[in-house]
């Protein structure tokens, strides 16, 4: 039997809003939960998260404060503390009340030359902090386009999945460089067979029981007129949204699509 996994809901606000706008965008998310837990018969069958740029994780924090919807970074680093000018701890993303750290995203692969390696550092890090670690890998158009999707993944999900990882502290993000921020997404069929490589690869490497539990998430263009339709595949657990997470009418409208 299929295993039940909550659909997580997760925003990557990547660089984007000041904060009088984090601020009216994580209140007005907060006061949509509020409503929608005060209701008995809607408990939300979703978890909600943002993750805001670093220097506004405090009034996003503030903001959502007993609303039910969780924060995270967006990246952290793998060490402790120590001279890294410009670099987040996942022990300050911690403090600062945050739940989970993304790691490995495909845009600070490109920006900041991250490796494998590296992102399992980096959720190793967020793990020895208590945080869950966002996972994120994904194929460019190059590689697909040269039969290469599948093999891609693979290589970055064995290079980058943390020690230890659990469906409690690790959660993987498929994000096709190709569909990010480029209104191109995943065919269902594109999206349901890299999930269940996903999961099959998630099997071999920390056990069946673990893999059938942990989340995967789709991430590239998602907006609330298809999330329906990915959400719905048998090995999509939610969505990591980036340019419709900014507005509270599409950020919700996915959210409805659960
Ligand atoms: P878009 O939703 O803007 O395509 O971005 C996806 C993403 O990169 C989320 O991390």
């Amino acid at each position: 039997m299929a295993a039940k996994r909550r659909i997580l809901i997760a925003g990557n606000w990547k660089m984007n809003g000041l904060k009088k706008d984090a601020r009216s965008l994580a209140g007005a998310l907060g006061t949509k939960m509020s409503k929608l837990k005060a209701k008995p018969q809607s408990k939300p069958e979703f978890e909600m998260l943002v993750c805001p740029p670093a220097a506004l994780l405090g009034p996003v924090v503030d903001a959502v404060k007993g609303k039910g919807i969780a924060v995270g970074g967006q990246d952290c680093h793998a060490n402790e503390a120590g001279a890294h000018t410009g670099d987040t701890s996942a022990a300050l993303l911690k403090s600062m009340g945050c739940k989970y750290a993304i790691v490995g995203h495909s845009e600070r692969r490109t920006d900041h030359g991250e490796t494998d390696a590296m992102v399992k550092a980096k959720a190793e890090a967020a793990h020895k902090a208590g945080l869950s670690a966002i996972v994120c890998i994904g194929e460019t158009l190059k590689q697909r386009e040269a039969g290469r999707a599948k093999s891609t993944n693979k290589k970055q999900l064995a290079g980058s999945l943390p020690a230890g990882a659990t469906a409690k502290n690790t959660v993987i993000a498929y994000e096709p460089v190709w569909a990010i921020g480029t209104g191109k997404v995943a065919t269902p069929e594109q999206a349901q067979e890299v999930h269940a490589l996903i999961r099959a690869e998630l099997a071999k490497a920390i056990g069946e029981a673990e893999a059938a539990k942990m989340r995967i998430l789709y991430g590239g263009s998602m907006k609330p007129g298809n999330a329906a339709e990915l959400l719905a595949l048998p090995d999509v657990d939610g969505g990591l949204i980036g340019g419709a997470a900014l507005t509270v009418a599409d950020f919700w409208g996915i959210a409805q699509a659960v």
